[in-house]
């Protein structure tokens, strides 16, 4: 049994943009499980933008964490050593245990992933919970219909690159912004969506959407808010769906922003706009998660990676997510 189990615990709750100062790698002893534990050996840890709210203490509905608490990011793994019934030493698990090599858990909260399905990691990314989020939220939200004009904002990241594909699959005619130009050619050329931009490169939003969506747009699958978003209000067709599923542009606001007030636009087109959490939908992950496994066997989505390697690195790759370092979904792995 290894000695130490290193951790990466909350040094400071971040002001603005968090900083690798807000964080601290601790080294703690593996814990022996007690009767009914079992411990998990991570392989990969999660960085998200939510937890920009868990760290920042503003978190209404995810909670929020003490200086000192290990970040409780999600994780796939391992079990190590189990006196559980139900888990077995070599089973691969994924979970909310934080960003730590090792964990005891009472085997609540675990969800067993079946390698033979696809590899270990995909249980953070596609067929984890971004990638419920992505079908949940377009489908049940967004009600895409065939020849429809899709929007995706972060449109190269975890969520945005399934929704991209899952609106081509709808047979919905999608486009999308990303921060870069090799984002830009991922989406169009890898992922064969209709049209893309680069925010990052235009002073008008507004022009650079009528180019890539000459029609209006129908369903608007929104990960960033701020500019962006007032840009898109003025575009929406009659009876456009806003389906709002993260407002990243605004998480390390100091101070509440106030936009352009736009709701005008939903009375005139009677478009709706809809916010969600992908936990609402929880009763039916297991087929989310059976469709998007047939989707993957069958070569209709795809999926991208970045990772990073070593837990001490795992701050840095979660502040990247604020600068568009990662292209598909961020991980950390944390065993050769
Ligand atoms: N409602 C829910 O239940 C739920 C669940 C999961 C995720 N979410 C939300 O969904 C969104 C995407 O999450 P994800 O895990 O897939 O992350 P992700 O898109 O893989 O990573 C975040 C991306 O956001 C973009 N970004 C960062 N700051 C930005 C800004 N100021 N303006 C525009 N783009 C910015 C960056 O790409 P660029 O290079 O393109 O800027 C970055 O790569 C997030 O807002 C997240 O909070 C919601």
């Amino acid at each position: 049994m290894p000695q130490s189990n290193r951790q990466i615990c909350l040094a400071s709750h971040p002001v603005g943009v968090p900083s690798e100062e807000n964080f601290q790698l601790v080294e703690r002893e593996v814990p022996d499980p007690q009767e009914g534990e079992l411990l998990i050996k991570s392989h990969y840890l999660s960085v998200d933008p939510y937890l920009r709210g868990v760290i920042g203490g503003r978190s209404a509905y995810l909670g929020s964490i003490a200086e000192g608490d290990v970040i409780p990011g999600g994780a796939v793994g391992t079990v190590v050593a189990s006196r559980s019934p139900g888990f077995a030493p070599g089973d691969v698990v994924s979970g909310y245990w934080g960003w730590q090599e090792y964990a005891l858990s009472d085997g609540q909260r675990l969800t067993p992933f079946d390698t033979s399905l696809a590899p270990m990691s995909t249980a953070l990314g596609i067929l984890g919970m971004p990638g419920l989020t992505a079908y949940f939220g377009f489908l049940e939200i967004g009600q895409p219909e065939r020849g429809e004009q899709v929007f995706v904002s972060a449109a190269a990241g975890a969520v945005g690159s399934l929704v991209c594909q899952i609106g081509k699959i709808m047979g919905c005619r999608v486009a999308g912004s990303a921060g870069s130009e090799a984002k830009i050619a991922y989406l169009t050329e890898h992922l064969g969506i209709d049209a893309a931009f680069d925010y990052t490169d235009t002073d008008n939003y507004g022009d650079a959407l009528h180019s890539v969506c000459p029609g209006g747009i129908d369903v608007y699958f929104d990960n960033v808010g701020g500019p962006l978003t007032d840009a898109v209000f003025p575009q929406l067709n009659d009876r456009a769906r806003v389906v709002v599923c993260g407002q990243i542009d605004q998480y390390n606001d100091v101070e509440r922003s106030r936009g352009p007030r736009l709701l005008w636009h939903l009375i005139v087109h009677q478009a709706r706009a809809e916010g969600f959490l992908v936990q609402q939908f929880a009763d039916r992950f297991a087929e989310g998660r059976d469709q998007l496994v047939h989707w993957l066997q069958d070569g209709k989505i795809t999926y991208r990676e970045s990772v990073a390697f070593g837990i001490e690195n795992t701050p840095k790759a979660f502040i990247g997510l604020f600068s568009g370092e990662n292209i598909g979904k961020q991980l950390v792995k944390v065993v050769e």
